[in-house]
C-alpha cells in the first residue's frame, strides 16, 4: 500500500507500516503461490510498499524490480534488501528497459483510482504472453469503517462530500472487463471477504485509521481528529471486535491474467 503515496500528496509512517501492517506481506504469502515465479523470471512489484514480497520473490531466483510512488516506502525497501532494484514511480507511467515476465501487485492497486491507465501500463512492460497477478481491496472493502468515519464526521457536521474518497474498490466484472479491454485473458477471478486481524496495532483499530483514513483525518474539524477516531472505533466495536480482537472488513478482489499472445 502504497502505491498513490507521498508522489500524491499522502505521507506513510514507514515505521509504523513496517511494525504494525506486517499482515499485509503475510497475507501475500498466497498470492506468491498463485504467482508461481520461475527461478530466471523479471518479474515487478507493483507498489511493493517496503518490498517484504520482492525479497520473497526474489529468493525464489527470481529478477524482482520493486515499484512505489512513496519515496520514504522506497528508502526503507533499499535499506532492507540491498540486493533489490527499487524505483520510485506511479503505476501508471513507470517504465523499464527490458519487458517482463510478471507483473505482481499485493493489496496496492486500490490505491491507484485511475485504473484504465495503470493496467495499459502493465501490459506495456509486460512481454507477450506475460502474465498479471494480483490482488487487491475489492466492492464493499473497509465499508463499515469508511461509514463509521463518515458518520463520525457528519456528527460535527462535516458532510460526506468533504472527504475524497481515497480508493478504488471495484466490482470484479468491471475490473474484468478493463482487462480484457487492455488485451489480457483472465485465467483466474476470485471475489472473497476476508476480515483481517489486526492484532500487531496497539491501538487496535484507531492506529489503522491513522495509518490509512488520512483523507477522512483531513476533513475533521481543527482539533477534532481525536474525537472522530474515537467515536469511528465506537461505532465499528460491535461488528469488527466483537471478542476483543480488531478485524478489518476486507473484500478481495484476485486474478490472475495473461497479456494475449496473438
Ligand atoms: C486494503 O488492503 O484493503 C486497504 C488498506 C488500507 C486502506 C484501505 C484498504
Amino acid at each position: 500500500m502504497k502505491e498513490e503515496g507521498a508522489a500524491r500528496g499522502q505521507a506513510w509512517d514507514v515505521n509504523l507500516y513496517d511494525r504494525s501492517f506486517g499482515f499485509i506481506a503475510e497475507f501475500g504469502a498466497g498470492l506468491v503461490e498463485m504467482l508461481a515465479p520461475r527461478p530466471g523470471e523479471r518479474i515487478i512489484d507493483l507498489g511493493c510498499g517496503i518490498g517484504q514480497l520482492s525479497a520473497q520473490i526474489a529468493a525464489m531466483g527470481c529478477e524482482v524490480i520493486g515499484i512505489d510512488a512513496d519515496s520514504e516506502m522506497i528508502d526503507l525497501a533499499r535499506r532492507k534488501y540491498p540486493d533489490i532494484r527499487f524505483i520510485c514511480a506511479l503505476g501508471e507511467n513507470f517504465s523499464l528497459d527490458a519487458p517482463a515476465d510478471a507483473v505482481f501487485s499485493n493489496a496496492a492497486l486500490h490505491w491507484m483510482k485511475q485504473p484504465e491507465p495503470v493496467i495499459a501500463n502493465v501490459a506495456r512492460a509486460l512481454r507477450p504472453g506475460g502474465r498479471f497477478v494480483a490482488e487487491m481491496g475489492a466492492h464493499r472493502n473497509v465499508v463499515t469503517i469508511t461509514e463509521a468515519l463518515y458518520q463520525a464526521l457528519a456528527e460535527q457536521s462535516v458532510a460526506r462530500e468533504a472527504v475524497e474518497f481515497p480508493w478504488y474498490f471495484p466490482r470484479s466484472g468491471v475490473y474484468v472487463s478493463l482487462l480484457e479491454a487492455a488485451g489480457f485473458d483472465v485465467t483466474h477471478l476470485n471475489y472473497f471477504a476476508r476480515p483481517t486481524p489486526l492484532d500487531n496495532c496497539p491501538n487496535g483499530l484507531s492506529d489503522w485509521i491513522r495509518m490509512f483514513g488520512r483523507n477522512f483525518l483531513a476533513a475533521a474539524p481543527s482539533g477534532g481528529e481525536a474525537q472522530m477516531i474515537a467515536r469511528a472505533e465506537e461505532l465499528c466495536r460491535r461488528r469488527l471486535c466483537p471478542d476483543g480482537r480488531w478485524m478489518t472488513d476486507y473484500t478481495r478482489l484476485r486474478f490472475r491474467a495473461e497479456l494475449f499472445d496473438g
